[in-house]
């Protein structure tokens, strides 16, 4: 396999601080009440480990996993879930964690179903927000950084399945 020109955009250290944050933020405003955490697989595996424990209040934590069809640039918006969570949503503070929003259009089609299931409330964190490439209008509550264009691996994030265990969050070089 030939070497990946890689650059690092965000280091484990920028990430370990903007992940303290979030978790801090969310600790603040779920005070007093239990959050139920839907990870969103694969992407945000790690993420998602170190988020749960920089918060501090009550969590239970959940998994899906979703599929979208298309090119690999190009998303057909028809997003299929291969992987259900398990706890029952009726009543409970949902917060979907997610690794990356770009499209926005896997998220726009997990919060229309995850809504249909009449949580107490709905909200999205994801650690980095690809914002000027957003095709669907959808509102994300906590963010760790934000990008504009260009591919990234590491931290969960891969390129045909590599590159999910590298510490930093790497720009590919596509030159
Ligand atoms: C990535 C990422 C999000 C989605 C964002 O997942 O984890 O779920 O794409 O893209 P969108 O905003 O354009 O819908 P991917 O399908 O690459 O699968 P993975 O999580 O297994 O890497």
């Amino acid at each position: 396999m030939s070497e990946l020109p890689l650059k690092t955009l965000f280091s484990k250290e920028r990430i370990a601080s903007e992940v303290k944050r979030l978790g801090e933020e969310i600790s603040r405003d779920y005070r007093d009440r239990e959050i139920v955490l839907v990870a969103v697989l694969n992407g945000s595996f790690i993420f998602f480990a170190d988020l749960v424990r920089a918060i501090s209040v009550p969590v239970v934590v959940d998994f899906v996993r979703l599929a979208s069809y298309g090119s690999e640039t190009r998303s057909s918006g028809i997003v299929e879930m291969r992987k259900d969570l398990e706890l029952p949503v009726r009543g409970r503070h949902i917060l979907v964690v997610e690794d990356i929003v770009d499209s926005g259009l896997t998220l726009e089609s997990l919060y229309h179903r995850l809504l249909l299931r009449e949580p107490a409330s709905l909200k999205i964190c994801t650690l980095i927000d690809k914002r000027s490439r957003r095709e669907v209008e959808i509102e994300v509550d906590y963010v760790g950084m934000t990008m504009d264009d260009g591919f990234i691996v590491g931290y969960g994030l891969d390129l045909d399945e590599r590159y999910r265990n590298l510490p930093d969050i790497q720009l590919v070089d596509e030159a």
